[in-house]
């Protein structure tokens, strides 16, 4: 679309109206109102970027396995970056895509759910491509990582791509491929850090992912887990 306010609003808004086949896309290079992670806007500059979403009808995966989803498409865009920058990308969990410490990619997945099982999800993934100006110091793109300016048709090419790999994967049962590739590149993994939970800041290392999706984290000889803001890491 030339324009949309949000494509993961307008795909809900579309699918609830009329149902849409599985890889079905919305994509604008201008977004006004786009949506980030627990109720934060996503900005974006007009014509820079890909904003765009995914349906997806993961109806294989039970609900409580949900956070394979994030797992996989997390690693789709983070092997379409690690291979464009041919450098260190990691995953901030649960699915913020980092290079150089700085925020290139955001994800933002949003699932129907129909009993047990999972009936569709939207894919929302909003990818910094060639802006290189940003209103908080936290952000950076390709361009700024490599210097130049990329055809936004192509990399959406090869970013779908990317994606398809990671689904096909999770789609056959390759589960425990996709805990291990997520692991691999999560973001301060096994380092001793900061964190801030409840107002107290303590020091603990990542030790891996409950099944939930929940953060497990090693911390003074105990393992504490965390849940979405539940926890924020600190510098
Ligand atoms: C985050 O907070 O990190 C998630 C950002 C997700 C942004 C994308 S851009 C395309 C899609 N449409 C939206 O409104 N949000 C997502």
């Amino acid at each position: 679309m030339p324009e949309c306010h949000s494509t993961n609003s307008f795909l809900l808004d579309l699918t609830r109206k009329i149902s849409q086949p599985e890889g079905t896309i919305v994509i604008t290079t201008q977004q006004s109102r786009g949506r980030g992670q627990h109720g934060n806007s996503w900005e974006s500059e007009k014509g820079k970027n890909l904003t765009l979403s995914l349906l997806l009808k993961p109806n294989f995966l039970a609900v409580k396995e949900q956070f394979y989803l994030t797992m996989a498409v997390s690693l789709g865009v983070c092997d379409f970056l690690a291979e464009r920058l041919a450098g260190s990308v990691k995953i901030k969990w649960p699915n913020d895509i980092i290079v150089s410490e700085r925020k290139a990619a955001g994800i933002l997945i949003e699932n129907t759910l129909t009993g047990e099982k999972l009936e569709q999800s939207v894919v929302g993934i909003g990818m910094n491509v060639n802006q290189t100006v940003f209103a908080t110091s936290n952000a950076t793109s390709m361009a700024i990582e490599l210097g130049y300016a990329f055809d936004l048709v192509t990399e959406f090419g090869f970013l779908i791509e990317k994606l398809e790999m990671r689904y096909l994967q999770l789609r056959s049962g390759k589960t425990s491929v996709i805990k291990m590739d997520y692991l691999k590149n999560l973001y301060r993994i096994g380092e001793e850090r900061s964190f801030l939970s409840n107002g107290r800041i303590f020091l603990g290392r990542i030790a891996g992912i409950e099944e939930s999706g929940k953060l497990r984290i090693l911390s003074d000889g105990s393992l504490l887990f965390f849940g979405l803001k539940e926890i924020a890491f600190i510098k």
